[in-house]
């Protein structure tokens, strides 16, 4: 049994995995309300707000598993990237809780979490695969060929996906985290309304959303404040579908030169319901099977943290009394 803490933006997130990929907890902690005032997360508020609940929600994950800490053979934890203060509460507990009973500690790359969160569960998915990851803060497409690593074969070059979505919201008026917001609203829209540009510039499998972006904003000056509330739900309606659109065509081409039969998703954007559904639809297109993890294994997690560490070596006690978060990994 793994126990995974993570904590590297604002989810305080605790979970029991075991070494064949079913979940016996996933305890998510979120902060969102907490940020949502000031329109975005607050590092220092987050790396308090880790500290205080990160035992309770540790306990909470022990208690819903129905196990101990006797029951638990080694303790995994995200190592990076993310807010370096909020990082260092998930390190420093799982440190704890580790070298306490001497256990090894697995020390993870949260965006390899992202990347294997479909090999948990009942019907886990199988290397080779492609993955798309879109979250608030990363957006690329990899490939695994065996699940301890990825290769990661085009990047956004500007912003995130899920930064794209927040301010976008922002743009609209809406609240913060803005994805779930333009999510609900663009499902009351036109997509096809306003013309914001869909696709990014090149031929490799690289993404650019600035544009995206821009052409929003000045889609929104241009309409001015009373047009815009009309027609809020037809704005967000065109910006998904722009974003949706960009991270599907690419997806196709990354399958389409790799030969690959089996598409994951993860990250925070692939809660998105007009992503799932389009990638389902590729997958019947191209006759290749998607797994489209539920929304709480794509949102920040732990589970996803477990899965990883199933696949990466551990470090053993007390090797990694020295280890340390960082904000970006190599
Ligand atoms: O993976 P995640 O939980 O945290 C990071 O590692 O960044 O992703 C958070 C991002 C936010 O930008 C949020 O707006 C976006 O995921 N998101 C969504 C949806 N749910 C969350 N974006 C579009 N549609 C959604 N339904
Ligand atoms: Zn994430």
């Amino acid at each position: 049994m793994i126990l995974a803490l993570e904590t590297s933006c604002d989810d305080t997130c605790a979970a029991l995995v075991s070494d064949d990929g079913l979940i016996a907890a996933n305890v998510i902690s979120s902060q969102g309300l907490l940020h949502a005032r000031y329109g975005g997360v607050v590092p220092e508020v987050a790396s308090r707000r880790h500290l205080e609940v990160i035992d309770a929600v540790t306990a909470d994950a022990l208690e819903r598993a129905e196990v101990t800490l006797d029951d638990v053979d080694r303790v995994a934890v995200t190592r990076g990237p993310g807010l370096i203060g909020a990082l260092l509460v998930g390190v420093s507990s799982a440190k704890a809780l580790a070298a306490a009973r001497g256990l090894p500690l697995t020390p993870v790359d949260h965006l390899h979490g992202h990347v294997v969160a479909s090999t948990l569960g009942e019907d886990p998915i199988e290397a080779p695969y492609i993955c798309l990851v879109a979250s608030g803060g990363h957006t690329f497409i990899a490939r695994v060929d065996d699940p301890g690593s990825y290769a990661v074969l085009g990047q956004s070059l500007d912003d995130a996906a899920g930064e794209a979505f927040d301010k976008g919201a922002r743009l609209l008026g809406l609240g913060y985290p803005g994805g779930p917001e333009i999510d609900r609203l663009a499902a009351q829209g036109d997509p096809d309304a306003f013309d914001l540009p869909r696709s990014a510039p090149g031929t490799g499998l690289d993404f650019s959303f600035s544009g995206v972006k821009t052409a929003l904003l000045y889609a929104v000056r241009d309409l001015g404040e009373a047009a815009v509330a009309k027609r809020r739900a037809d704005l967000a309606a065109s910006y998904q579908r722009a974003i949706v659109t960009a991270l599907v065509a690419r997806t196709a081409q990354a399958i389409g030169r790799e030969k690959v039969a089996r598409l994951a998703i993860g990250g925070g954007v692939a809660a998105n319901s007009e992503l799932r559904a389009r990638l389902r639809e590729l997958g019947g297109e191209l006759g290749i099977r998607v797994w489209t993890p539920p929304i709480e294994l794509c949102t920040d997690n732990a589970a996803m943290i477990g899965a990883a560490a199933r696949f990466t070596d551990p470090v053993p006690y007390p090797d990694y009394l020295t280890l340390d978060a960082a904000a970006r990994l190599a």
